[in-house]
């Protein structure tokens, strides 16, 4: 009997509290209290306590042209060196990155390793690709160790790295080459997946042309693939390593230095380059892996993500290696040869803390629902989930199946702007409750408002959530654009008269003050724990010549959390047997304009779409129609509302 129920509350592991950064909520409240009451000595404090510092900074915080701020100005530092040369001393010989591949091939990387390569890899890209400080570099690539090479070896010289999901097609990526303007790709030839090799070479070619600001492409021979080679722009990243020194001076960089962009979907068409900045990113990163994860100085820490993500970013490669631990690095996919797959690795590699996403969660408990019970699992201390809301059975089954109901599960709710988790349970302290991400964490002053008034939301009630003081780790700006920067995340919610950031996320408090996230109130829809613009998928669609009109949402989904419903409008209506083929025409747009992750999971050929007077379309009317939900809005109002009835019926007929 399951004694597990969606209002229940959990309490930490008592053994697991005694050695816990974080022991219990007296603690946890002490912080929070220090943050609230000297918010610039309570960062100031952990700026000093966790960074080595060239130069120490002279301005904890500097508000003077918010919402743009800075954080420990005067400061000096090299990301790449806080990640690695710091630990040289007492971790030369420990796991920095242990990699398994697709095939089960491992790979341990210690910090001297770590050390080696990167330097390496920087004094490549600085001798053969006259990389200098801020210059921009795309990196495409599979989950390979080169992958947080290169992440590091830019850090190391001061380029700025985007990195682009390997899952994107080349016309994702040249968009995000061109807005970068970026001026050399790193990726590979490919690498493995189910146990056979897959490309991403000929991806970028596709997206490279004689315009594109890219002049160099490194390339990562991994699965040693027949590829084509152009002269003179792209070369081999396992010839050029050869000869290379494993030293190279870290260059001094401002605590405000851009370190990255990651471009992410927002409610237009275009995505954007979040730009994250040294200093304050990588203190948070670290901070959050000591305080949430706990991770230990002998332990080895997993997350599943891939670094093509935010996710990948601070918790597979910055974060663990800030704090000096061993982190997990996986190519091949979770669910082969089974779903017994992480069971397998957590056992082989005695895995302490696992991070990973709902949607792999309800994926692994599917297929595999014991499978859990087969391997050892009983090296497990954390569980942690990101990316979307986790259901009730989801996080029963993580919790008892894989857990052995003595892990506790950190709901990380966070996004790629806020660079590391802002609410999320301490798993030493915090009591949990299933599918609440709990309370904002020690220095993050994170509320709900009521965008109306500004005032803190009653309980029960949902409302914006906000943050209403800056952060270290939190966006810098949109890469190029100044204004959609504050407009996007500075224009909706004031509080006390002053522009708050706000999440784009939806949430309540309960009794307890526990934040729910409630989910996005913006037209950005989560697909397998990943953003996903509908006016993005809007302007791939339009691209087809046969449509006049689409409008695309959200609809629940059992595996994805949410799937993609589209409504298309065509300009020539011939019949169902037409619309076969169209399906298939424009999933083929679909995929070259932005990649398999965008593939709608429905479409339906509407004639036409439920529009105010004024031409706006009513996208709750269709997310009402897609979920099968009575139509409770006000349609009277509509320029047709005749179409209501008649596009309900041909959805839920
Ligand atoms: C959006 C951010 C954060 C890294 C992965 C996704 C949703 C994230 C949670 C959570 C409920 C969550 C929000 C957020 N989200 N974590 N624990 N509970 N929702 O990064 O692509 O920037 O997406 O994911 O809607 O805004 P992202």
């Amino acid at each position: 009997m399951s004694n597990v129920e969606a209002k229940q509350v959990f309490n930490p592991n008592k053994e697991f509290a005694k050695t816990a950064r974080i022991k219990n909520m007296c603690e946890y409240q002490a912080l929070q209290d220090e943050a609230m009451e000297d918010y610039e000595g309570f960062w100031g404090r952990y700026a000093k306590e966790k960074l080595d510092w060239i130069e120490p900074f002279t301005n904890v915080l500097d508000e003077s042209n918010a919402p743009f701020v800075k954080w420990f100005d005067g400061g000096k530092l090299n990301v790449s060196a806080q990640c690695i040369d710091r630990h040289l001393e007492s971790r030369k010989n420990k796991a920095a990155i242990i990699f398994e591949g697709d095939r089960g091939d491992v790979q341990t990387i210690t910090y001297l390793d770590l050390f080696k390569n990167v330097n390496k890899f920087a004094n490549l890209l600085k001798e053969d690709f006259e990389v200098k400080k801020g210059d921009r570099v795309v990196i495409y690539m599979p989950m390979i160790p080169e992958a947080a090479y290169a992440m590091l070896a830019c850090a190391r010289i001061g380029a700025i790295h985007s990195i682009v999901f390997g899952g994107f097609s080349a016309e994702a990526l040249k968009d995000r080459i061109e807005d970068a303007q970026a001026k050399v790709v790193i990726t590979a030839d490919g690498a493995f997946r189910k146990e056979k090799p897959y490309m991403l070479k000929p991806v970028v070619d596709a997206a490279i042309d004689d315009n594109s600001p890219v002049k160099k492409v490194l390339v990562v021979e991994r699965n040693n693939e027949e590829v084509t080679w152009t002269a003179g722009r792209d070369y081999s990243y396992n010839e050029l390593i050869k000869s290379k020194s494993s030293k190279c001076e870290a260059e001094v960089m401002d605590a405000e230095d851009p370190l990255f962009l990651l471009y992410t979907s927002g409610s237009t068409g275009k995505p954007k380059g979040v730009q994250h900045n040294s200093a304050g990113y990588i203190l948070w990163a670290q901070m959050t892996m000591e305080w949430v994860f706990d991770v230990k100085e002998n332990d080895t820490y997993w997350c599943t993500a891939d670094v093509g993500w935010i996710t990948g970013h601070t918790y597979i490669v910055y974060g663990p290696l800030a704090m000096g631990a061993t982190t997990v690095m996986f190519e091949g996919v979770i669910t082969h040869p089974d779903a017994g797959r992480p069971w397998k690795m957590v056992e082989e590699h005695k895995i302490n803390q696992f991070y990973t996403a709902p949607t792999a969660i309800r994926v692994l408990h599917k297929m595999g629902e014991h499978e859990p019970a087969k391997y050892d699992l009983s090296s497990l201390k954390v569980l942690g989930t990101v990316g979307e809301p986790i259901d009730p059975p989801a996080w029963k089954w993580y919790y008892e199946e894989v857990g052995g109901s003595k892990c506790a599960i950190v709901d990380t709710y966070w996004q790629t702007e806020t660079g590391g988790h802002v609410v999320s349970p301490l798993p030493g302290a915090t009591p949990i409750k299933p599918g609440c991400a709990t309370l904002p964490l020690p220095g993050i002053i994170a509320e709900i408002l009521d965008p109306a008034s500004g005032e803190v939301a009653e309980v029960g009630e949902t409302g914006y959530m906000c943050i209403t003081r800056p952060w270290p780790a939190q966006i810098r700006g949109v890469w190029g654009d100044e204004e959609r920067y504050v407009k996007s995340y500075y224009g909706d919610v004031k509080k006390d008269g002053k522009p708050v950031y706000f999440t784009g996320d939806g949430a309540r408090y309960d009794e307890d003050g526990y934040i729910t996230i409630t989910g996005r109130t913006d037209d950005v829809i989560n697909v397998s724990g990943h953003r996903m613009g509908t006016a993005e998928v809007e302007a791939a669609i339009k691209k087809h010549p046969n449509v006049a009109e689409v409008a695309v949402v959200g609809k629940p989904h059992e595996l994805k959390g949410e799937g993609i419903f589209a409504y298309i409008v065509l300009k020539s209506d011939d019949g169902v047997a037409d619309e076969v083929e169209e399906v298939k025409t424009i999933n083929k747009i679909i995929q070259r304009e932005i990649g398999n992750i965008a593939l709608c999971d429905d479409m339906v050929f509407a004639p036409g779409l439920p529009k105010t007077r004024s031409g706006k379309i009513m996208r709750r009317i269709l997310r009402s129609i897609a979920k099968g939900e009575a139509i409770t809005q006000d349609i009277s109002t509509l320029e047709d509302p005749s179409i209501v009835e008649k596009i309900n019926t041909m959805v839920n007929k």
